[in-house]
């Protein structure tokens, strides 16, 4: 996929690079389910990390969902032009089951069972489901929700306006904070994550997650951009 650089904020490139984290996390878990199941169970040295991160990509996925079904479709409704609403949050619907078979069975299972197996494999089933559907709903809405298209709907003013209070939303739900933001931040390439920096409060910069949080979001590193792992 292609992101749009613009300088200065972008609703459209902020959607986009939430798509580029949920679709890379999304390959992430397939593959290590399959190479997991392919040896018969989640590797211990990894388990935990493996948890946290699907957990991470639930909360991410469920969040940008939300803000889109309940703040982004409806403002731009009338907006953009031939915006297929109903199909996009039909679609949302569609995946919230399998996020919900993930959250509520499949990772209690996993985090208690010594043969983990049948959990496993009901997670790649989950994860193999939804990914049938991402990838057609992220095209659609990359088609609408384009730089330009937002650009000539709204100003400036309002553009920055919603950029804060979709920014507030999303802070408020993707929790922890402390495995939540790493998880973004290290499953965009390095030269997006200066982009996504701009999404946060002052405090929480790449020093911050590297030195304060490390220790909370380590167990993931191995699922995240090789080079986040390289240089620790
Ligand atoms: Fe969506
Ligand atoms: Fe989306």
């Amino acid at each position: 996929m292609v992101i749009d650089m613009v300088d200065g904020p972008s609703l459209a490139t902020d959607l986009n690079c939430t798509h580029s984290i949920i679709t890379r996390a999304l390959d992430v878990a397939i593959e290590h389910c399959n190479k997991s199941l392919n040896s018969g169970e989640l590797e211990e040295s990894t388990k935990k990390g493996f948890i946290d991160y699907v957990q991470c990509f639930h909360t991410v996925i469920t969040t940008h969902h939300h803000l889109e079904t309940q703040m982004v479709f409806p403002y731009f409704k009338d907006k953009i032009s031939e915006l297929p609403v109903d199909k996009l949050n039909l679609e949302h619907g569609k995946i919230g089951k399998f996020l919900f078979e993930i959250d509520n069975v499949i990772i209690p299972d996993l985090k208690s069972a010594m043969l983990n197996k049948s959990s496993l494999k009901q997670l790649y089933k989950s994860l193999i489901g939804l990914d049938e559907i991402w990838h057609p709903h992220i095209k659609l809405e990359e088609k609408y929700f384009t730089i330009e298209k937002m650009d000539n709907s709204i100003d400036k003013d309002e553009m920055i306006n919603l950029i804060e209070i979709y920014r507030k939303f999303s802070m408020e739900h993707n929790t922890p904070d402390y495995l939540v933001i790493p998880f973004q931040f290290y499953n965009l390439p390095p030269s997006k994550r200066e982009i996504w920096a701009q999404e946060l409060p002052d405090i929480i910069n790449q020093k911050f997650i590297q030195i304060e949080w490390k220790n909370k979001w380590l167990p993931m590193v191995n699922f995240f951009y090789p080079d986040v792992n390289n240089e620790i």
